[in-house]
């Protein structure tokens, strides 16, 4: 594993429980790597814009090979972070959980990355879709934070977390299964109780920046 793309979506800096976790990772694991590769996709505090209605016509033109410059142009950005995933080997993301999913800026960026014709294909079998993911042979690293407890598996709060899940869902989709999550919860409980959560999720990572 010699390349990481990293995403980060909390639209906090310094203060930013999983933008630090993550981080954390990346020194641990740059520190075994030192030739490794990291590259940086703001989407917390920069904006990516969400996808229009100039995205979707160009995105599913049906002609994608003779796509009007203008078009082209509709869909730079989303080419450029597809490119960006196609060059790496660990995509790591970043992200609080907000409002049980995830924030804006993040969800944008998977809008753009989900790309028929270079993530996924479509085809009818019978004039039923299927889906083709296009990625191959990557991983993804998921390290999130929350403010309250038990949205893991198995916890109380399970079926209400669209976060994780669902990005494991949108990877999956485009051919990243192989997904590993880490979480700090309980931000908004006692400062104790939070402190030994992001502790287990620091040790845990550390874990994984030896195997990855
Ligand atoms: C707009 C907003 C929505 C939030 N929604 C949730 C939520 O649905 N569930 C939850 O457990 N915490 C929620 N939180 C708390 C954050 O997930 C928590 O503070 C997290 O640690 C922030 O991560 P960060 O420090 O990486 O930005 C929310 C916080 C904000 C600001």
């Amino acid at each position: 594993m010699s390349r990481i793309l990293v995403v980060h979506g909390s639209p906090r800096g310094d203060r930013s429980t999983s933008r630090r976790l993550a981080e954390g990772f990346l020194s641990a694991w740059q520190a075994r790597h030192p030739e490794g590769q990291i590259t940086r996709r703001e989407v917390g505090r920069v904006l990516v814009p969400p996808v229009n209605e100039a995205f979707v016509a160009a995105a599913f033109y049906p002609e994608p090979d003779a796509r009007p410059l203008s078009m082209q142009a509709d869909l730079a950005l989303s080419d450029q972070l597809v490119g960006e995933l196609f060059e790496h080997d660990l995509l790591l993301i970043s992200t609080p959980m907000y409002n049980f999913s995830v924030p804006s800026g993040l969800k944008a960026w998977v809008d753009q990355i989900v790309r028929l014709g270079l993530t996924f294909d479509h085809t009818l079998d019978n004039g039923v879709a299927q889906y083709t993911p296009l990625l191959q042979g990557k991983k993804a690293l998921i390290v999130t934070s929350r403010g309250g407890f038990g949205f893991g598996p198995g916890g109380a709060l399970e079926a209400l977390n669209h976060a994780d899940p669902w990005l494991r869902t949108a990877l999956g989709f485009v051919g990243i299964n192989d997904v590993s999550v880490v979480a700090a919860e309980g931000e908004e409980s006692a400062e104790r109780t939070f402190a030994v959560s992001v502790a287990e999720a620091e040790q845990r990572l550390l874990d994984l920046a030896r195997v990855f």
